[in-house]
């Protein structure tokens, strides 16, 4: 099978990484031969830390080899599926969409792996709505067992099968839902880490003793803040707009806090500065 991925930053990468583990042929695009490298050297790390625990079944030599990475949005003509891990904007997404339903073969799947963004509105920009799904990995990829399986309102039987068959292929556990802002993951997750946004903005606790308390208090892996962090405050805040948008009720409204850090730069651990400095 030939895998493509668009977006070579921490979520493309790591799908691309993990599609390579799984002996696919993989193609990685991105904007800029500086993006493509930066994502191969993350790449290469993930993959060594992974051989030195006997957690991979080739070497890394033989797993980057099975991945091209290339600028070159025509790479992905016979691909069999293509996943897009680029910017959680709506616009964006949907342009991208509109140029690779010109470019993969008429029988190739096409998948996001976008955070919250309607499946149903990127499936029709892509002109094959049947054969569209989204694909949602979690990061850090090559960790987290978990892909949410997302059908669109015109995705069809088969499509979800062979999304879920890869899904397990890449020794992933695959469940599905239906296309809701935020689906089930985020739709839980998010609010709960814009809440803890807002104790820090209201002085209910220093950002340490916020992420200890459900640390420690709830067995989370990470704190809700340094999780923030983790997965960029820019795509926290994307989401949090979706989110807001789409279900209506106040609930959702993005922390002013969150969208004052996003303003000033502070995206997380991405720019070296979020709640925490790295
Ligand atoms: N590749 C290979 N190895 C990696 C790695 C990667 N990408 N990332 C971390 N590791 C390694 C570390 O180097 C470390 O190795 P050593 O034991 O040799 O030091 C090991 O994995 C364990 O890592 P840590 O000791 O740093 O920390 P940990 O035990 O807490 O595990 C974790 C790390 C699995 C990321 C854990 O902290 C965790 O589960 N965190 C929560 C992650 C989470 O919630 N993800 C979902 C985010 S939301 C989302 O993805 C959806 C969305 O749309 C926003
Ligand atoms: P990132 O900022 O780390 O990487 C995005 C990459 O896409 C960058 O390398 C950028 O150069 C590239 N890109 C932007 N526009 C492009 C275009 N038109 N064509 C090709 N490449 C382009 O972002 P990320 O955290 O990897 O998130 C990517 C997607 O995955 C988003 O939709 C996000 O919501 C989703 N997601 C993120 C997480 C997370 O924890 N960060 C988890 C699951 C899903």
């Amino acid at each position: 099978m030939k895998f493509g991925v668009i977006g070579a930053g921490q979520m493309g990468g790591g799908i691309a990484q993990v599609a390579a583990q799984s002996r696919f042929t993989v193609v990685v695009q991105d904007v800029k031969q500086e993006f493509l490298d930066r994502g191969r050297a993350v790449i290469e790390k993930s993959l060594a830390k992974l051989h030195e625990k006997g957690r991979l079944t080739d070497t890394p030599d033989v797993i980057l080899d099975r991945m091209q990475f290339t600028t070159d949005l025509n790479a992905f003509a016979d691909c069999d599926l293509v996943v897009e891990a680029i910017v959680e904007n709506e616009q964006v997404k949907a342009d991208l969409f509109r140029q690779l339903g010109q470019i993969v073969k008429p029988d190739g799947i096409l998948a996001s792996n976008t955070s919250s963004i309607p499946i149903t509105a990127l499936a029709s920009a892509s002109g094959r709505p049947d054969k569209f799904i989204g694909m949602h990995f979690m990061n850090p990829v090559p960790l987290m067992q978990l892909v949410e399986v997302i059908r669109g309102y015109s995705t069809s039987d088969e499509t979800a099968q062979f999304v879920t068959q890869t899904a397990e292929r890449m020794s992933k556990t695959p469940l599905a839902c239906n296309d809701f802002p935020g689906f089930v993951s985020n739709r839980i997750l998010m609010p709960m880490l814009n809440e803890a946004i807002q104790c820090v903005m209201e002085g209910v606790a220093e950002p340490e003793a916020i992420d200890g308390i459900m640390k420690l208090g709830m067995n989370h892996p990470m704190g809700p803040l340094t999780l923030a962090d983790f997965i960029g405050l820019d795509t926290c805040l994307a989401i949090m707009e979706v989110l807001h948008r789409g279900l209506g009720d106040d609930k959702y409204r993005p922390s002013p806090l969150l969208r004052k850090m996003v303003q000033a730069g502070l995206l997380g651990r991405k720019s070296g500065q979020g709640f925490y400095t790295y």
